[in-house]
């Protein structure tokens, strides 16, 4: 990719650039200040975040990147309510969130069914939580399971869909809420290529139909470009916020854009940010002589 003549990933056409203007003038939904992590550990402390600061506005879609152990997972876990900030503030709507709440959704990468409800009452359950009466809980059941396109297996048990039917139920289950903000936390991370790239399409799609603004964790690259307004890259040790890139992809998005130049130089910026040129320097500091024997050739050297 260093042999292709691409923009920069801060040129915007002119669609784009319009849409970020309208976007910043939106309401800010979430705002990040200051916030800090530490556990406390059998080693001592480790510091999981540290000063991140972000915002992000209403009906926008933010993607969180970064190396493993950043600190991702613990950022929305402070940020549903699940575990407290040791520093700093975060505000929903103007609400400081110290604990769990409807007002935020959440889809985690492992199944989080209840296996022994169908798809439907998975659905109702949160709309039931919400003193919905049984009549009204399963029309509006109905409704979101329809619209992530699943109104054959309303009445299926879990154990009989495979893992992107799950996750579409997981969402349907986190939208009948209404929740302000969809947390969702590598919510592809275990499906195969073929049907990650499906459930991402699903899910531009059912985010295009509905006013709720997303914060979409992943460590894949391309995913985090695809679903992305913005996208935060997170730096390790301790976890912050390093850049903030504007996708300058225009909406709506299509697989066939991931060989567009505009893609493309995003990724290259994403690529720059998470695999440093000290990252591959390491790598070949590496003694691996012992194992290959010395002086020998593997066909992948070249
Ligand atoms: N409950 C915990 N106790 C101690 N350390 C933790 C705990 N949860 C996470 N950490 C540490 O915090 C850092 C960030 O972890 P995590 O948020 O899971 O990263 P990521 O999701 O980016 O891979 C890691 O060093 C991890 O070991
Ligand atoms: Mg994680």
């Amino acid at each position: 990719m260093a042999d292709l003549q691409l923009p920069s990933y801060l040129v915007q056409s002119e669609t784009v650039k319009a849409r970020f203007d309208e976007l910043k003038r939106r309401d800010v939904i979430l705002e990040v200040s200051e916030l800090g992590k530490t556990f406390e550990s059998a080693n001592g402390p480790v510091t999981a975040l540290e000063g991140v600061n972000f915002r992000v506005h209403r009906r926008e879609f933010v993607t969180v990147i970064g190396p493993s152990g950043c600190g991702k997972s613990t950022l929305i876990r402070v940020l549903a309510g699940l575990e407290a900030a040791t520093t700093g503030e975060v505000l929903l709507a103007g609400h400081p969130v110290d604990t769990p709440g409807p007002d935020r959704g959440m889809v985690f990468q492992g199944y989080t069914l209840f296996p022994w409800l169908t798809v439907k009452k998975n659905v109702m359950f949160g709309l039931r939580n919400q003193g919905l009466g049984d009549a009204d809980a399963s029309r509006d059941a109905l409704q979101w399971i329809q619209l992530v396109g699943l109104e054959k297996f309303a009445d299926v048990y879990p154990d009989e869909l495979s893992g992107g039917m799950k996750q579409r139920v997981a969402i349907a289950r986190a939208l009948a809420a209404k929740p302000r903000i969809l947390l969702m936390d590598e919510p592809f991370g275990a499906l195969d290529a073929q049907t990650r790239s499906k459930m991402q399409s699903y899910l531009l799609e059912i985010w295009r139909h509905i006013d709720t603004t997303v914060l979409f964790i992943t460590h894949d690259l391309d995913e985090a470009i695809y679903l992305a307004d913005r996208i935060l890259v997170l730096d390790a040790n301790p976890g912050r916020v390093n850049e903030v890139i504007e996708v300058p992809v225009p909406r709506p998005r299509s697989p066939a854009q991931f060989l567009q130049p505009e893609f493309l130089s995003a990724r290259q910026r994403l690529d720059e940010l998470i695999h440093p040129p000290s990252a591959t320097e390491e790598a070949a500091g590496l003694d691996l002589s012992r194992f290959v024997g010395s002086g020998e050739k593997t066909d992948a050297q070249d």
